[in-house]
């Protein structure tokens, strides 16, 4: 099926939609994005994501390509367009293309920012049977740069760790740095001892999870511990239980740590209460 996607002000189907090869989103990586997910056709904390993209827009000094309200509205028209029940709205803007390839960055008078958003159907997202069953992860050093709380499309680190665990077998990687775990390769961690959840405090560090802000959230109100402070993949591999949170796969309980069963090797009853919370009270306030 070909997809309807939006590019710089128009809807067009895929094979029609083209970027400049002199892109800085190509060329430079000079680009940041968001992914919300549908769920029931509704954009799960649509708000969470368009103040986080506006934050990675002003820390990298890009002009925002279009207003809140905007932006609302042209992920709304590819919902629909593209019939999403369940899925992904993937959202990009980069610096543009002033039709060359330069290290400064060109005029934002002159050079506009591109932007693209397109769709991902995902039926059973929300019934994932992997989550069922639990993540394996593998632990990998963090080499990325140290503005993670920007959400830029340098992606080749965490595509990377994804492939090094595949070839280990296993589905995910969490990243370690000075012997702390910072996070996943896409989501934010956690562990669970003694009922308590521990995950990273907020730094430039990490990314700034919308799903990881909500969740902690959902834990408080449901009067679950929550501390947020350094941890070490050993910590984690002692656990009871540990999950990841991002808004592609929620609340994702991990069962194994460097091929360490956590607990009974089964996802973690606190994981999936906090699963099962998170997607009962986002389905509520979806829009
Ligand atoms: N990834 N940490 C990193 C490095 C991420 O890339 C992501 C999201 C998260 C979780 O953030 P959120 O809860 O806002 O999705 C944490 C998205 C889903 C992706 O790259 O596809």
């Amino acid at each position: 099926m070909t997809r309807t996607v939006y590019v710089n002000g128009e809807y067009l189907p895929e094979t029609e939609a083209t970027v400049s090869i002199f892109d800085r989103g190509f060329l430079m990586a000079d680009g940041v994005y968001e992914v919300t997910s549908v769920l029931d056709g509704k954009l799960i904390d649509f708000e969470g994501h368009a103040v986080r993209l506006e934050r990675s827009l002003n820390e990298l000094d890009m002009p925002a390509a279009c207003s809140k309200e905007e932006l609302l509205e042209i992920h709304r028209e590819l919902v629909k367009r593209n019939d999403i029940t369940e899925g992904l709205v993937y959202l990009q803007i980069t610096r543009g293309s002033d039709g060359d390839r330069d290290f400064v960055f060109p005029d934002p008078e002159t050079t506009k920012p591109t932007i693209v958003l397109f769709t991902q159907k995902k039926p059973g997202l929300a019934d994932n049977p992997a989550a069922k069953k639990g993540a394996k992860i593998i632990s990998i050093e963090d080499i990325r740069w140290g503005r993670r709380d920007i959400k830029t499309v340098q992606l080749l680190y965490p595509s990377m760790g994804k492939m090094m665990a595949k070839k280990a077998g296993a589905d995910d990687a969490w990243l370690i740095e000075d012997g702390y775990v910072t996070e996943g390769t896409s989501n934010n961690a956690y562990f669970v001892k003694n009922g308590k959840i521990v995950t990273r405090p907020l730094s430039s560090d990490i990314l700034h999870g919308i799903t990881r802000k909500a969740v902690l959230r959902m834990a408080a109100e449901a009067q679950m511990e929550v501390e947020e402070r350094l941890f070490t993949i050993d910590e984690a591999k002692e656990a009871d239980e540990a999950f990841t949170t991002s808004a592609s796969a929620f609340v994702m309980p991990v069962v194994e740590i460097d091929g360490v069963s956590l607990g009974d090797g089964t996802p973690g009853p606190i994981a999936k209460r906090l699963r099962e919370i998170y997607l009962d009270e986002s389905l509520k306030a979806a829009i």
